[in-house]
């Protein structure tokens, strides 16, 4: 994670320069439309999904079908809009048949990623399952233990929460993803008390 740890502001445009032509991963071969993120380049909370799906890949954004409708929702529940954050993915191209990433599309395609978060230089991320907390933690410990609570990497808190896809199939997954968005806003509440207190 150290390369993220640097910060170094660039905008970005210059950030995402070639992504749209990228053919690092076979992924390119089978795309619509790159997926590069979407969202406010000053968020101060960024959120990484694992990987667009059939709409995204149709529309070029992240995060607009099904899952996208419950991660609105649950934004919504704190009082943040999407134009407050900044969405990314850990791939920027669909895998056929919204398969699971593979180790050398995740190597080839995090780069972007990491570019990404140099650009918005967010205090906060939110990774959302197991592909995106994995590559943020550099760990291999799932999901549902890594969830609610926040953990620190370099000058990142990072939230690790379920995927919204996963709380559609599984609804028993909603009451912990409300809890973890609850613990957003405190860490943003905080955030802010703290920024007012120093002025
Ligand atoms: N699931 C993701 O992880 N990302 C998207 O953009 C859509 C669904």
């Amino acid at each position: 994670m150290s390369e993220l740890d640097d910060s170094i502001y660039r905008s970005l445009d210059d950030a995402l320069s070639g992504v749209y032509e990228c053919h690092k991963c076979i992924l390119g071969d089978t795309r619509t439309n790159v997926v590069p993120g979407a969202g406010n380049p000053r968020a101060k909370v960024m959120f990484i999904g694992e990987a667009p799906g059939k709409n995204e890949d149709l529309q070029g954004k992240p995060f607009v079908g099904a899952a996208g409708n419950l991660l609105s929702q649950l934004l919504e529940r704190i009082g943040l809009k999407r134009e407050d954050i900044y969405i990314a993915n850990i791939l920027k191209c669909r895998p056929p048949r919204n398969r699971d990433p593979r180790p050398e599309e995740i190597e080839a395609c995090t780069p972007w990623l990491r570019e990404q978060i140099k650009a918005v230089h967010p205090t906060v991320l939110v990774t959302m399952g197991n592909f995106s907390t994995k590559f943020v933690l550099q760990t291999t410990t799932g999901i549902t233990r890594l969830r609610g609570q926040v953990r620190t990497t370099g000058p990142f808190r990072v939230i690790p929460t379920f995927h919204p896809a996963a709380a559609i199939y599984d609804r028993s997954k909603i009451s912990a993803l409300e809890a973890d968005f609850d613990l957003i806003r405190a860490l943003l509440d905080a955030d802010e008390r703290r920024e007012h207190e120093n002025m």
